[in-house]
C-alpha cells in the first residue's frame, strides 16, 4: 500500500485529484493539508471538505496550513476555478472542520506515523511544504518521493514562462528543490497532455454515485473554461490537471522524465516563478555548468496520457 498525502489549493482539478487518490486500492490517503492559491484558504479548506465528504472520505484529516505565499501576496484564479474555486457548482457545505493544528504539524505527524516512506504530493503552490523543510527537516527521511505539479521546463500558464504555482509563491519551490529528497516535477510539460473525452465526460456527469458525477461537471467546467488552450489533447476533451500528478505517483512508468538541473527565478518580474531547467548537454560554450543553485531532480517531459486517462476513469468508477 502506497501511502501519500496531498497538499491543495482545492481548485477544480485539486478536486479530481483527491477523488483518485481516495478511490485508487493501492494508495492510503493519510492527510490532505490545504493552502492558498487557487482560491482564499478559507475557501480550499470548504472545497476540500466538501470533495472528501462527496468522495464518501470524510474521515481523511485534514488541516489548514498557509493564507499566502512566503514573501508575496496572495494572488487567487476566480477566473479559472470559479468564485467559490469549485466551478460554483453549488455543492453541500460540509457538516465538519479542519483538525485544531496547522498543516504542518499534521504533515509532521502523518510522515512520522507512516509505517513505510511517503509520497508526498503537493498540487498547489509549496508553502506549507518549504515551511515543513524549514521547520522539520528531519522528517523527510520518511519521504520516498515528492510529486509535486508546478513549473515548466517550456512556457509557462501564469505568465510567458511561470507556472501558476511555482509563481505563486516562488520562494517556497526554490527551497523545496532543496529539501534532499528525491523529486518528480510534473510541470505544463505533461499536464495538459491527460485528458478525458467528451463521451467520457458525458457518462460521469449522469452517473448516480455522487463522487463519479461531481467528476462529470467538473470536467464540464474545464472543458468551457479551458476551450482555448491548445495544449489540451483532444478536441472537446477535458484534461485532469493536478490529477495527473497523483497518477504519476501511483505508476511512474507512464511519465518520460530526465533528470536535470532546475532553479526558480525569484527576482525579475518578468521571469518570477519560472523553473529554469538546465537541458544543455556538454559543450564548449556553457557557462555556468554545475551551479550548485540548480538542484537535479526529475523533470517529466512526456507522458503516456491513454495511460493516465485509463487509470483515471477506472479508479473513479471502480
Ligand atoms: C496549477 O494551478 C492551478 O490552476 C491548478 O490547480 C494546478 O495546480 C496549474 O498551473
Ligand atoms: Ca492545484
Amino acid at each position: 500500500m502506497q501511502q501519500m498525502i496531498l497538499d491543495v489549493d482545492t481548485g477544480i482539478d485539486d478536486a479530481l485529484a483527491l477523488m483518485v487518490a481516495v478511490r485508487h486500492p493501492d494508495v492510503n490517503l493519510r492527510a490532505v493539508t490545504c493552502v492558498a492559491g487557487n482560491a482564499s484558504l478559507k475557501q480550499v479548506v470548504k472545497n476540500t471538505l466538501k470533495v472528501l465528504d462527496m468522495a464518501g472520505a470524510g474521515d481523511i484529516p485534514v488541516a489548514a496550513g498557509a493564507s499566502r505565499p512566503l514573501l508575496a501576496e496572495a494572488n487567487h484564479a476566480a477566473h479559472v476555478h470559479g468564485t467559490d474555486g469549485l466551478a460554483d457548482l453549488g455543492l453541500p457545505e460540509s457538516a465538519r472542520t479542519v483538525l485544531p493544528l496547522h498543516a504542518v504539524e499534521l504533515l509532521r505527524r502523518e510522515i512520522l506515523a507512516s509505517p513505510t516512506p511517503v509520497t508526498l504530493v503537493p498540487l498547489a503552490p509549496m508553502t506549507n511544504i518549504a515551511l515543513l523543510v524549514r521547520m522539520y527537516p528531519e522528517v523527510l527521511s520518511n519521504v520516498e518521493r515528492i510529486v509535486f505539479m508546478g513549473g515548466s521546463a517550456s512556457v509557462g500558464n501564469a505568465t510567458a514562462v511561470a507556472e501558476f504555482n511555482t509563481w505563486h509563491d516562488p520562494e517556497a519551490a526554490e527551497i523545496v528543490l532543496s529539501a534532499g529528497v528525491p523529486i518528480t516535477m510534473y510541470g505544463l510539460d505533461v499536464f495538459y497532455a491527460v485528458s478525458i473525452p467528451p463521451e467520457d465526460i458525458v457518462r460521469l456527469s449522469a452517473a448516480s454515485e455522487p463522487g463519479a458525477q461531481l467528476v462529470g461537471r467538473l470536467l464540464q467546467h474545464i472543458v468551457t473554461v479551458k476551450g482555448g488552450e491548445i495544449r489540451v489533447a483532444g478536441e472537446g476533451h477535458g484534461d485532469i490537471g493536478d490529477a495527473g500528478a497523483v497518477c504519476a505517483a501511483i505508476d511512474p512508468d507512464g511519465l518520460r522524465t530526465s533528470n536535470l538541473p532546475v532553479r526558480v527565478s525569484l527576482g525579475d518580474p518578468l521571469t518570477r516563478g519560472q523553473t529554469v531547467v538546465d537541458h544543455r548537454t556538454a559543450g564548449h560554450e556553457q557557462h555556468g555548468a554545475g551551479d550548485p543553485l540548480f538542484r537535479r531532480i526529475d523533470v517529466a517531459l512526456g507522458v503516456d496520457g491513454a495511460r493516465y486517462s485509463k487509470l483515471f476513469l477506472d479508479t473513479i468508477t471502480g
